[in-house]
């Protein structure tokens, strides 16, 4: 039998119903599984892995360990979500490894956006084998791949950072929602208590804002595009459109332009707002988003982001242009 194809018997999971039936599979396919073992999971917060860690903690408790690592490329407010709602609420294992420093610190002055994704999946990687060579008597990894994971990508969950554990860590896998496609873990999530935010999550990448933050990142700008995106997503939520647009960030370049404030000239950044449609992210249309919110949010960000004097509105469908600014 292939393991990595989706049993043709298996049901659309659509109702909570289902999803709960699911739920209830999992838990004791993952007891039998993992036994009295102990099980290892890098939990960034996005929906797959917290999914993940939803249900080995609803099937073994403390046996799960879960190391989340901030590496200062998150959006405003995860890691702070991340531990509310795993340590706090759920009462799990979590090993929060503050790695802000360490992240900034490899990627200073590197421009390139290729060596700026290596260096964040390689520190990544260390990072974490780090933590796990730390813990006693760990002999499962459990990972959030998706169906389409292994569909598009021969079973390596695609962009995922974790992949390329050292060989003297190798651990048997744990991936209860490997023949799940995205809906259907979100189906799961809901049903698993996860909150809406982190279940109708917007497709965020591993090198998070790291891609954002144009060119060599440095810190102020790195604030820059996250306070301006907290911004932007707290406007698309309170305007109806968080959970109807697919995917919406904002960019800063690493250059500066003039402006005027207060009778004086600044030069500074420029925020750029992309907000775009798609099904699969190979294509990507531009959502129109109402003259009023472009306006208030561009107020906003203006009035509250420090370093900025200007906001643009990217109008590039992909193609020609990708999703991402690099
Ligand atoms: P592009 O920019 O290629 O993006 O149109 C397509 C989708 O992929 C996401 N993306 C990434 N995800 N690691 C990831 O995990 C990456 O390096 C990466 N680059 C782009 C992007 O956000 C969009 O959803």
């Amino acid at each position: 039998m292939d393991t990595n194809k989706r049993p043709d018997t298996m049901q659309r999971i659509n109702t909570p119903a289902l999803a709960q039936a699911f739920i209830d599979e999992q838990v004791a396919a993952l007891r039998a599984q993992i036994g009295t073992g102990k099980v290892l999971l890098a939990l960034s917060g996005g929906v797959d892995s917290s999914v993940v860690a939803a249900l080995l903690i609803n099937a073994i408790g403390k046996q799960l360990v879960c190391v989340h690592v901030n590496h200062g490329l998150l959006r405003k407010g995860e890691p702070e979500q991340v531990i509310e709602v795993f340590r706090h609420q759920m009462d799990a294992n979590l090993i929060y490894v503050d790695a802000v420093d360490r992240f900034l610190d490899k990627l200073a002055g590197v421009a390139d956006p290729e060596q700026k994704r290596k260096i964040i999946g390689k520190e990544f990687i260390d990072v974490f084998a780090e933590q796990a060579k730390q813990q006693d008597g760990i002999r499962f990894l459990a990972q959030g791949t998706i169906y389409p994971d292994i569909l598009e990508s021969d079973g390596v969950k695609a962009h995922h950072n974790v992949g390329g554990l050292p060989a003297d860590l190798q651990f048997e896998l744990v991936e209860p929602v490997k023949f799940l496609y995205k809906d259907e873990v979100r189906t799961v999530g809901k049903q698993l208590g996860l909150p809406d935010n982190m279940v109708y999550r917007q497709p965020f990448p591993g090198p998070g804002l790291g891609v954002r933050c144009v060119g060599a990142i440095t810190r102020d700008r790195l604030e820059a595009v996250r306070e301006s995106d907290a911004i932007l997503r707290e406007e698309f939520a309170k305007n109806g459109l968080q959970g109807k647009v697919w995917q919406y960030f904002t960019i800063v370049p690493d250059f500066r332009t003039t402006g005027i404030l207060n009778g004086k000239r600044t030069y500074e950044w420029p925020v750029i707002l992309r907000a775009v449609n798609s099904v699969d992210a190979t294509a990507a249309t531009v959502e129109e988003i109402p003259y009023d919110l472009l306006r208030h949010i561009t107020a906003r960000i203006l009035q509250e982001v420090k370093g900025v004097n200007r906001v643009l509105y990217d109008l590039s469908p992909k193609p020609v242009a990708t999703i991402e600014w690099e």
